[in-house]
């Protein structure tokens, strides 16, 4: 295997030489990978009244029958643990209004946070999120320095049209406006 990729010094936001031989593909990679924009969830679940969280943006709906979802998490995540051990957990999918709890559940606790926490049936999720998925424990698939959390959507709901879209991009959040027109759900909401 070649440790090394030649890409443009600009992008690798690196300041000697025009073009530079990259060693650390690993940064690298998630430079790249910062480029396919995202938008950003938050997977909660709460047990023994402990409440867990985690900030992910790795989100990708996997199986329409049954209705699955993934998203990966670091082999050694403490939330991703506390997460399965409680064996379900909702996914929230947040609006721009929602930053600071992305923040929040991505390790910077010392912020003051309006949750807006609610509670039905063992979920605990947020509400003012543009979706959220309540999901059961479904499987863990190895992912090398990260694992594959599969979960089973029991139960679904969103608000009628779509608020301002948190989204995420190089690294950085970004803010997708709602069309002027919303498309219509064409379904009948929980
Ligand atoms: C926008 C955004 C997306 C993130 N996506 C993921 C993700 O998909 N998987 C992951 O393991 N960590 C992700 N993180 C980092 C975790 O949210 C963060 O490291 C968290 O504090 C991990 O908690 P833990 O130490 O309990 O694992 C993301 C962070 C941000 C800000």
């Amino acid at each position: 295997m070649r440790p090394f990729a030649t890409v443009k010094a600009a992008d690798a936001g690196l300041r000697v030489g025009r073009f530079v031989e990259v060693q650390d593909q690993a940064r690298l990679y998630r430079r790249l990978f910062g480029r396919f924009a995202t938008g950003v969830a938050v997977v909660l679940a709460e047990e023994n009244g402990e409440m867990s969280g985690l900030t992910v943006n790795s989100l990708t709906s996997a199986s329409l029958d049954p209705l699955l979802l993934l998203f990966c998490t670091r082999k050694e995540s403490r939330s991703a643990a506390a997460i399965l051990g409680a064996g379900r957990f909702s996914v929230n999918v947040l609006s721009a209004r929602q930053r600071n709890i992305a923040n929040y559940f991505a390790g910077q606790r010392e912020e003051h946070v309006n949750l807006g926490l609610q509670r039905e049936n063992g979920f605990v999720w947020f509400a003012g999120s543009n979706a959220v998925f309540f999901c059961e424990r479904e499987a863990v698939h190895p992912g090398g320095d990260h694992q594959i959390i599969l979960g089973r959507v029991v139960d679904l709901r969103g608000p009628e049209g779509c608020d301002q879209m948190l989204l995420y991009h190089e690294g950085q959040y970004a803010v997708l406006n709602p069309r002027a027109q919303a498309i219509p759900m064409e379904i009948e909401l929980p």
